[in-house]
C-alpha cells in the first residue's frame, strides 16, 4: 500500500493520565487512507540519525483530516512528543502495516485491550456492527472505558492493584464473564496477547491480534521487527515483519516464542 510523507500539525496534546498523552495531528493525506489497526511513524525532530517512533492510529477523521494518536512517555522520543505544544509540526510516515480484516460481519465480538495496547481497539470498535463485549486492562485504571460505552459496547474492567473494576488482568477477567464469541479482536502487551490467544483457542474462537515489536525503518526494509508465523496450511513457520506483514495476525499462526 501506498505510504505517503506528512508535516503533521500538532492540534492538541493533553496528558490524559499519568504520563500518558492523547495528540491530535492534522493529517489530511493519511487519514483518508487509514483503516482500523495500522500505525504511523512519527520523527522525533532529535536528529536526522533517530529513528521515528511507531505509534498505533487511535482515531481517524478523515472528515476533518486528523489522526489522534495515544502515547505513553517511556524514552526520549516519547518524551520529546510530550514536549511539544500545539501547532509544532512532526514529520510521519504512514499509514503503515496491515490493520483488523473487516471484511465479514460478526454478531458476537470480544475485544480485548492491555494498557497503552487499548487505543487502537477504540477505532475498530466503531467499525463493528455486531454486538460487542470490551475487556480491559491496566496497571490501575484502563483508558477509553468511557469512549467504549459511547460506541455501545459492554465494556469490563480490571487493573493489577484493583483499582478500578476487577482485581486481576484480563485472562482471568475473561474467565469471569466467559463471554461467547464469533471473532476475538486484541491489542496489547505480548505476554497479555500469548495469554488471550491461548484462551480464544481454549474456547474456539478465532482471533485476530496486532502485534509490537521493537523497531527500526517500520517500512519493511531491515529484518527488525520479525516474528514466526506458521501460516494455515503451511507445513512450516517463516520469519514475517511485523510492520508490514502485521502488526495484525490470527493468533493461530503466531509461534510464541517461550
Ligand atoms: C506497531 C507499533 C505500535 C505502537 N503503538 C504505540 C502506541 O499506540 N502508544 C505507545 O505509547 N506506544 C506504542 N508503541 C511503542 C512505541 O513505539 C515505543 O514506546 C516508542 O518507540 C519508544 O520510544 P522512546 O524514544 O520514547 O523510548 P526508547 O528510549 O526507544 O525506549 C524506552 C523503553 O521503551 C521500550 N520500547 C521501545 N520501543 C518499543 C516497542 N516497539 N515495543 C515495546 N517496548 C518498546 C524500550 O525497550 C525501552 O525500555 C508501538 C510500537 C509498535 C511497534
Ligand atoms: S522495522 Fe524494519 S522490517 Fe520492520
Amino acid at each position: 500500500m501506498q505510504k505517503i510523507i506528512e508535516m503533521a500539525e500538532i492540534l492538541e496534546n493533553e496528558e490524559i493520565q499519568d504520563s500518558i498523552f492523547r495528540m491530535t495531528l492534522s493529517l489530511p493525506e493519511i487519514s483518508r487512507m487509514a483503516v482500523s489497526g495500522q500505525f504511523i511513524n512519527i520523527y522525533t525532530g532529535l536528529g536526522e540519525n533517530i529513528l521515528p517512533r511507531p505509534i498505533s492510529i487511535n482515531e481517524i477523521d478523515a472528515i476533518e483530516g486528523n489522526i489522534i494518536v495515544t502515547y505513553q512517555v517511556v524514552g526520549k522520543g516519547t518524551d520529546f512528543f510530550s514536549k511539544c505544544p500545539v501547532g509544532c509540526e512532526l514529520k510521519v510516515v504512514g499509514p503503515l502495516g496491515n490493520g483488523f480484516d473487516l471484511s465479514k460481519k460478526y454478531e458476537k465480538n470480544i475485544i480485548v485491550g492491555g494498557g497503552i495496547g487499548i487505543p487502537p481497539l477504540v477505532e475498530l470498535c466503531k467499525h463493528i456492527e455486531g454486538r460487542k463485549f470490551v475487556f480491559l486492562g491496566a496497571k490501575s485504571k484502563p483508558i477509553y472505558e468511557d469512549d467504549f460505552r459511547n460506541l455501545g459496547a459492554e465494556v469490563f474492567i480490571c487493573s493489577d492493584d484493583g483499582n478500578t473494576g476487577m482485581k486481576g488482568n484480563v485472562v482471568e477477567l475473561l474467565n469471569d464473564i466467559q463471554p461467547e464469541g464469533d471473532m476475538l479482536f486484541s491489542c496489547g502487551p505480548k505476554i497479555m496477547l500469548k495469554y488471550v490467544s491461548k484462551w480464544a483457542a481454549e474456547n474456539n474462537i478465532p482471533a485476530q491480534i496486532s502485534l509490537e515489536e521493537r523497531m527500526a525503518c517500520g517500512i519493511g526494509a531491515c529484518v527488525g521487527c520479525t516474528v514466526k508465523i506458521q501460516k494455515k496450511g503451511d507445513s512450516d513457520w517463516q520469519n514475517l515483519k511485523v510492520c508490514k506483514d502485521g502488526p495484525v495476525f490470527m493468533s493461530d499462526e503466531v509461534i510464541w516464542d517461550d
